[in-house]
């Protein structure tokens, strides 16, 4: 991971004739190099409040890094006002031809649950383009990897109790996440409390009966490579959670979820 690389836009545009700027420009118009649509897309970013964008992350483009590259969104840092934000952009050779309904997927998130934070807040957004509220987090399977040996049980107890039932709000609003089963970079625990936030809706899709809820348990306590040791100190197994998620699959109701967590977290 190369050091942050911070660009100021109206710098940018008025200076991208050398070959040294290509990167960046295949950056924004990813896998591509348009030129005509780097200039727009950075004219609507400035105009939207955007004053830079940030190039770091773990994922590299060029001589660049990003925080990621999707198959269907580049995701940078910027700096919108004076706060940090994130930016996914649509690629060129996306498969959607639009990022409205992720868009339109995270609003109604965001505003079915006010008092819980599911999702980061969307600050602006176009066909093309998600400004998000950005979030300092871990990804869940770092979380599960690392974090976890250094937190006492009722801080892993409290996050993961968090992670499966806001994963049952989002099943009760009929969102399913699409990409929850294996635990990778779509939930995110936020500073200081490991808070959990989902991320990325691009595969979510409205369903009568989500998987969210199944999922996750399934991806915490069987998928990941610190299952085994989740599982012993939650006195689990694989019958257990079977169990479980048959009968949550049965009511979906409030009151079996809670049966459930309180089970496996000693409430
Ligand atoms: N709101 C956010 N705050 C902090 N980091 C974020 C936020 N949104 C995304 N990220 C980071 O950017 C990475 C990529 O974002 P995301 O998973 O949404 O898109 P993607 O998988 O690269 O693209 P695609 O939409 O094509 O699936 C995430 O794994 C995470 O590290
Ligand atoms: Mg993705």
């Amino acid at each position: 991971m190369g050091s942050p690389t911070l660009i100021n836009l109206e710098e940018i545009i008025g200076n991208i004739k050398n070959d040294s700027k290509n990167d960046i420009v295949r950056i924004i118009t990813y896998p591509f190099i348009d030129l005509n649509i780097f200039y727009k897309r950075m004219e609507a970013l400035l105009e939207k409040g955007i004053r830079a964008i940030i190039l770091d992350g773990k994922v590299q483009i060029g001589r660049y890094y990003v925080m990621g590259k999707g198959t269907n969104s580049i995701v940078l840092k910027g700096l919108y006002k004076d706060n940090i934000i994130v930016i996914k952009l649509l690629r060129l050779d996306a498969s959607r031809n639009s990022l409205s309904f992720e868009a339109e997927v995270l609003k109604k998130i965001y505003n079915s649950y006010l008092h819980h934070k599911l999702v980061p807040e969307i600050i602006d957004h176009t066909e093309w383009m998600i400004i998000l509220e950005y979030l300092d987090g871990v990804s869940i399977f770092d979380f599960l990897n690392d974090d976890i040996f250094y937190l006492d049980k009722a801080e892993i107890s409290r996050a993961l109790y968090l992670t499966l039932y806001k994963a049952f709000l989002l099943d009760k609003i009929y969102i399913d996440h699409g990409e929850l089963s294996r635990p990778k970079s779509h939930i995110l625990y936020v500073e200081p409390d490991y808070d959990p936030v989902f991320i990325d809706f691009e595969s979510a899709r409205y369903k009568e009966s989500p998987k969210n809820f199944s999922s996750i348990i399934q991806a915490i306590f069987v998928r990941h490579p610190s299952s085994e040791y989740l599982r012993d100190i939650y006195n689990l197994n694989l019958e257990k959670i079977r169990r479980y998620i048959y009968i949550y699959n049965k009511s979906r109701s409030e009151e079996t979820v809670n049966y459930i967590l309180t089970k496996i977290f000693n409430l």
